[in-house]
């Protein structure tokens, strides 16, 4: 395994759909081989499955309740069956019967793990398993084809003894290879050899040696993209303001408190590079003045003297050696559309993600998000999903981008 592979699924939600066949009790193992590959694992198990392996099983091993009922009153008021499927990252089906298969193909929605296959916006792979002559009927063959131009990742299966005493192809993969199976999907090589550079979270202004003016930034979109910029094959430099995020293995981070260190920092790491990505909530002013000592109480009033602090990404644009392509944030509470346009213009972005922070399901401290990317001449929606997944889909966004700004 190379060491993108291991890095492929850290903090990745990898929701398991366990299907009725005998291969199911290997599902165990599988959710062990996802973990260790850094994934958060949750399970879904058909009726069928459940006569195979334990639900109790898979609940001690994943740290969370098995989900089983499409209409559970209990789980749909806990995490949903259209929660699940935004929470996932991957749906990974494994194994999946001929008729998991059969029902995927046909679109049908009659169970919880079929309805999550139809919500969900998160790629999906199956890893089928059943006796060597149903995988070889032309039906599950064209079922499993037609998956596979839907997009549906198949792993497997391999040949070998089988549970029945055949011998053929339809034994399930074996777990380590479908956890590796997972790990390449997240892999797309669309920005190899790029250099990126992100700023990230909150900056601090600090009022004197123990107070600041700061934000409720978590950090979190910022240090999304920069995993999916490195799964997709770039050198990443993070500038990340305080937060309670660890850096994604094999980035290089640059930790800065104030925007002025954060200017400083985007200025050297941001010159030249391929793709900028100004994700970082600025303060826009800081303290006048610093004091040197503590601030002491005084009367009912104070007032604090504050100035402007530089627009890091306006300033990174206006370099001599400006990144190919530069991406900015607007977090808006009205008229998202005419404000993110106007920043688009005067910060001289290629484009802008524009999100509506009045919501209190998405944007700043949620774990997801809704945006519309603005350039000069188009307007992408991207629905409401997880943080990652989305950091992932601006990031096949942002390499076309690339890709289009250093054609010749
Ligand atoms: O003007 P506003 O703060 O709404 O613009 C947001 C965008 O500009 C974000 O991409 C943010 O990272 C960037 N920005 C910046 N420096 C500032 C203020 C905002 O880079 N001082």
């Amino acid at each position: 395994m190379t060491a993108a592979t291991a890095l492929a699924l850290n903090n990745k939600q990898i929701l398991l759909g366990v299907s009725g066949g005998i291969a199911a009790y290997k599902s165990a193992e599988i959710v062990r081989r996802l973990q260790e590959l850094g994934a958060s694992v949750r399970v879904i198990m058909t009726d069928g499955a459940c006569e195979f392996i334990t639900p109790l099983t898979l609940q001690a091993l994943s740290g969370h309740p098995v989900h089983r009922q499409l209409l559970d009153e209990q789980a749909e008021a806990g995490m949903g069956h259209i929660e699940l499927a935004r929470w996932a990252d991957l749906l990974l089906i494994a194994p999946a019967t001929a008729d998991l298969i059969a029902e995927l193909a046909q679109g049908s929605a009659a169970n919880l793990l079929t309805a999550v296959a139809l919500a969900t916006p998160a790629r999906i792979a199956v890893a089928p398993a059943m006796n060597q002559q149903m995988w070889a009927h032309p039906a599950s063959q064209q079922n499993i084809d037609m998956l596979a131009a839907r997009g549906v990742a198949v792993l497997g299966p391999e040949a070998g003894i089988q549970a029945c005493g055949d011998v053929g192809l339809g034994r399930l993969l074996a777990p380590e290879a479908i956890a590796d199976g997972c790990a390449a999907l997240f892999a797309s090589g669309a920005l190899q050899g790029r250099r990126v550079v992100i700023t990230a979270g909150p900056t601090r202004e600090p009022l004197d040696p123990v107070r600041y003016i700061s934000n409720h930034s978590s950090g979190k979109m910022g240090y999304a993209l920069t995993t999916a910029a490195l799964e997709a094959g770039a050198s990443v430099t993070l500038i990340s303001g305080p937060v309670n995020l660890t850096a994604p293995a094999g980035a290089q981070l640059v930790a800065v408190d104030s925007a002025a260190q954060m200017h400083d920092a985007a200025l050297e790491h941001g010159a030249g590079c391929e793709l900028f990505i100004a994700a970082a909530a600025v303060a826009d002013y800081r303290p006048l003045l610093c004091a040197e000592q503590k601030i002491k109480k005084q009367g009912e009033l104070i007032t604090l003297e504050l100035t402007k602090n530089p627009d890091i990404v306006a300033a990174v644009t206006a370099l001599a050696t400006p990144p190919a392509v530069t991406i900015g944030f607007a977090a808006e509470t009205e008229q998202l559309e005419q404000h993110a346009r106007a920043k688009l213009v005067a910060k001289r972005l290629t484009a802008i993600v524009a999100n509506n922070v009045a919501r209190s399901d998405i944007g700043f401290n949620s774990d997801d998000n809704e945006v519309t990317l603005y350039s000069a001449d188009s307007a992408t929606r991207f629905d409401k999903r997880g943080k990652s997944q989305l950091a992932r889909d601006l990031i096949a966004r942002f390499a076309e981008l690339v890709e289009t700004a250093s054609a010749p």
